[in-house]
């Protein structure tokens, strides 16, 4: 059972204090969370993002039918393409449309993550938010791993071990992941310096290259 909330005993209903001191009646964010209507943690630019209001263009048709793809089906799925090629957009597409059908999917950007991964300390609290965040992306169960490859020139050893086990754990468990770069397959090796990621994400995804042009910059 859900633990009842703290600030509205489950009401979904608060008062607070306005600018003027005056008490005004208020939704809860434990309501308002419950009204989300997109994917955890999808940018705010892309929560109303879903495959029907992506624009159709020759530089995203496969993209396009890999998306609905992954959405029916069991492989990964690799977006792979220039700056504003669209990658992001299509990602949070799959998440929410996922999420309208009632699937749970996350939203997180791969500098991000590595960052996260590292301690930045010693206490017991410390400790526990990092195991709570390993243990949740071994195991959540459809994830958009944003911008790989925007790390570093060149990967550092944690970043190598990192990425492969994350990808592997999520694997195992028949986590499915979505995954973003602006580095092809091979590049993502050549930085690595190493062929392992390459291997697995050539091999359990569908690995598709998107050549739109820059869409920020469409009028
Ligand atoms: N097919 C599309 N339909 C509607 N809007 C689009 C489409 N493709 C891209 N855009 C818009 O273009 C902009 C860039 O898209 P997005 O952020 O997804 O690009 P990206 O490929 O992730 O770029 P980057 O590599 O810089 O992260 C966004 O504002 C997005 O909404
Ligand atoms: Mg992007
Ligand atoms: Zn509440």
């Amino acid at each position: 059972m859900t633990p009842v909330c703290q600030q509205c005993n489950g009401t979904g209903w608060v008062t607070i204090l306005n600018e003027h001191e005056v008490e005004c009646v208020r939704r809860c964010p434990c309501w308002l969370a419950k009204q989300r209507r997109w994917a955890e943690d999808v940018p705010q630019e892309f929560q109303a993002a879903r495959l029907s209001n992506y624009k159709a263009l020759p530089g995203n048709r496969e993209a396009m039918k890999a998306a609905r793809a992954f959405l029916a089906g069991a492989r990964d799925l690799v977006l792979v393409g220039g700056v504003g090629a669209g990658k992001t957009r299509l990602a949070c597409s799959i998440l929410n449309e996922a999420f309208d059908a009632g699937r749970f999917g996350w939203f997180l950007r791969v500098p991000l993550m590595l960052k996260s991964l590292q301690p930045c300390g010693d206490d017991n609290d410390e400790r526990s938010r990092l195991m709570k965040f390993e243990h949740r992306l071994m195991v959540e169960p459809m994830m958009c791993l944003d911008d790989l490859g925007a790390e570093r020139e060149r990967a550092t050893d944690f970043t190598r071990r990192t990425l492969l086990q994350v990808y592997e754990q999520r694997h195992d468990r028949g986590a499915r992941t979505i995954w973003t770069s602006n580095k092809t397959i091979d590049e993502i090796a050549a930085m690595q310096d190493d062929d392992r990621l390459a291997s697995r994400l050539a091999g359990w995804a569908d690995v598709v290259v998107m050549s739109c042009e820059d869409q920020r910059l469409a009028g």
